[in-house]
């Protein structure tokens, strides 16, 4: 296992009606409360904010869009200064969480132009504090210091400490109204984070490995249930909890990372809108097969203990592995090639030159994804 330092200081408030907990925010505080398109309106959860902040001074910035854009974003930064809020509280998905990290970031920040926070990756040294109350298990966001914003057809990430949530409010009933595409992409995207930590090769880290294969073994089994039976509390329970761990920090310590998966799917999310989710679904498992021989003992031990998969030859048990990883995805709902969300060949040289332009060049824990890898990582699945 390789040296580490692990701090994560998010205050997690998990359960049904917890959102009263936000009354905690210091009543001194100008809070900003930011949300989406409208669905905290319909499913009750604005009320319960509203009701929670009746005491305190608050005003609210909504229309974070999924996939949150930078000049929406802007338009939000402009607003928190003109009327000098110090708090901000998020309500809603991954998209309006990342959005308001953004905010918090960019609010304080003392370069020329925000847009270098992403795009040259200029160091965050403050931002203005942040909660949330998280309404879609998925990116795990509600715990870490990373967040994903697109301009135009750029969509590109940050990490910072000083975005890390103070505390996010996890109620399971929040995400009953969620659709069942959502809630798909929401099992999927949080099982492509535990690979995208566990799926690499092995530095003898138990404690990562058993609770990686841990979360994925959750989501296999509660996964299809949330399509089946959509108001069982306790499937949404075990999701919501799955999710924020499975991103939360706390798998990739002392590990190497992956992370290509995800690198790729942002160029088919920037450039052709497909759903973050959606986009891995397609590409994690041709990533799995691109790079079996430099993955093969934990594809081997994925095998084996996630699917008891324990006799065969060695190719032949790493095919089964990524096909059985593929039929779970399918019973989720989700696309697992390139035509199945429409797509050709054409597209493919639109996302190699997106990779080019991102320096997206060498991928994977041993940088060996290059962009004639991504190439046939790519068109096997066309
Ligand atoms: O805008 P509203 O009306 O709220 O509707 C949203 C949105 O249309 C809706 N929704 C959210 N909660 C709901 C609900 N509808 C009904 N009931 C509820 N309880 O769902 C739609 C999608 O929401 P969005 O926030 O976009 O989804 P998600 O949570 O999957 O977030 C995706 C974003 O997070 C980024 C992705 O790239 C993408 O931009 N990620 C962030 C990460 C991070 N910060 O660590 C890691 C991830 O890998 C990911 O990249
Ligand atoms: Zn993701």
């Amino acid at each position: 296992m390789n040296n580490f330092t692990y701090h994560n200081s998010t205050c997690i408030y998990f359960g049904n009606d917890q959102i009263s907990a936000i009354a905690n925010i210091p009543k001194d505080k100008k809070i900003l409360v930011t949300y989406g398109g409208g669905s905290i309106k319909k499913n009750g959860v604005y009320d319960q904010v509203k009701s929670a902040l009746k005491d305190h001074n608050w005003d609210e910035f909504s229309g974070i869009e999924a996939n949150p854009k930078y000049a929406t974003l802007m338009l939000g930064v402009a607003k928190i200064k003109e009327q000098k809020f110090d708090y901000l509280l998020a309500v809603g998905g991954g998209s309006v969480v990342d959005g308001t990290k953004f905010m918090a970031a960019a609010a304080c920040f003392e370069g020329d132009d925000p847009w270098d926070i992403l795009s040259k990756q200029s160091p965050v040294l403050s931002a203005l504090p942040l909660s949330c109350v998280l309404t879609l298990p998925a990116t795990g966001t509600e715990s870490n210091c990373g967040a994903v914003v697109t301009r135009e057809h750029n969509k590109l990430a940050f990490m910072s400490p000083f975005v890390r949530p103070i505390f996010a409010v996890l109620d399971p009933k929040t995400t009953l109204s969620l659709s069942p595409r959502q809630s798909a992409n929401g099992v999927v995207d949080a099982f492509v984070h535990v690979m995208e930590q566990y799926m690499t090769y092995p530095v003898n880290a138990k404690v990562q490995d058993r609770f990686s294969e841990g979360l994925l073994l959750n989501l296999i089994e509660e996964g299809p249930k949330v399509l089946a039976t959509p108001d069982d509390l306790e499937v949404r329970s075990n999701i919501m909890w799955t999710a924020t761990q499975a991103l939360s920090g706390i798998l990739g310590v002392g590990v190497p990372q992956d992370w290509a998966s995800h690198m790729i799917g942002h160029e088919l999310t920037g450039n052709f809108g497909i759903d973050h989710a959606r986009s891995l679904s397609i590409i994690l498992p041709s990533v799995m097969h691109n790079q079996r021989h430099l993955k093969e003992a934990k594809l081997l031990q994925y095998a084996e203990r996630i699917f008891d998969i324990k006799s065969g030859s060695t190719q032949d048990r790493i095919d089964l592995a990524i096909s059985k990883t593929i039929d779970f995805f399918k019973s989720m709902d989700v696309p697992t090639s390139l035509a199945d969300v429409s797509l050709d060949a054409a597209s493919v040289e639109t996302i190699l030159s997106s990779l080019e332009a991102h320096k997206m060049v060498a991928l994977g824990e041993h940088g060996s994804i290059d962009l004639k890898q991504s190439r046939a990582i790519l068109e096997y699945v066309l």
